[in-house]
């Protein structure tokens, strides 16, 4: 009788070991003032390997690298400075996981208050999950566009800027990565 075991494995413990690839991770902001930037940091400290990217250092041809999107940019007079970039890669963010996160005012005490989230076209915004999260306004910092606009609107210094808003978008992350892991 042959006492040769099945050759399956290498039994070095490197090849014992089972190795899971998680989804990639691609964090995308847009910031005037660094607050949107802030929390895309403070989301990247809970996911070192996510790769963090001003929205126009991202190249194109780099979408297909990842699984989910963090898309994070700033309400501007009712619009998504990330906007242009959502509706461009609508098609390919669709066969993806896409979380995407506005800076601004809460409460938003303007008419446009829903507008931001409105523009993401239907079918897309359908597929996405979506949270505003507060923001900050220096009007020492602000160019004087910005500040005359915000002052017509009668906000002034505002900062409710908190780590635990990103609490959401960590949760939703971890469920899929756990998903795929449990594959
Ligand atoms: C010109 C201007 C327009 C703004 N419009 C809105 C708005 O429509 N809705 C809102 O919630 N916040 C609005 N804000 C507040 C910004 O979204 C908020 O200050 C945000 O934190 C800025 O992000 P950033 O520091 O990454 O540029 C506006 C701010 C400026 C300067």
């Amino acid at each position: 009788m042959s006492t040769v075991l099945p050759q399956r494995f290498d039994e070095s413990e490197n090849d014992l070991n089972t190795h899971i690839d998680l989804p990639p991770i691609a964090i995308i902001y847009h910031t005037s003032y660094g607050s949107t930037l802030q929390y895309a940091k403070w989301i990247s400290e809970h996911f070192t390997d996510a790769d963090l990217y001003h929205v126009r250092d991202f190249n194109d041809k780099q979408i297909n690298n990842y699984d989910i999107f963090l898309i994070g940019g700033s309400t501007r007079r009712g619009w998504l400075t990330t906007e242009h970039f959502i509706k461009k890669h609508a098609k390919s963010l669709e066969s993806k996981y896409v979380f995407v996160f506005a800076t601004g005012i809460i409460p938003w005490r303007g008419k446009k208050r829903k507008d931001a989230y409105l523009r993401i076209p239907l079918h897309v915004r359908s597929s996405i999950q979506y949270i505003k999260l507060p923001g900050k306004v220096d009007p020492d910092k602000l160019n004087l566009f910005d500040r005359l606009y915000l002052s017509m609107n009668g906000i002034g210094q505002y900062n409710q800027m908190n780590k635990k808003f990103i609490n959401p978008i960590i949760d939703y992350v971890h469920s899929i990565r756990n998903q795929h892991t449990q594959k």
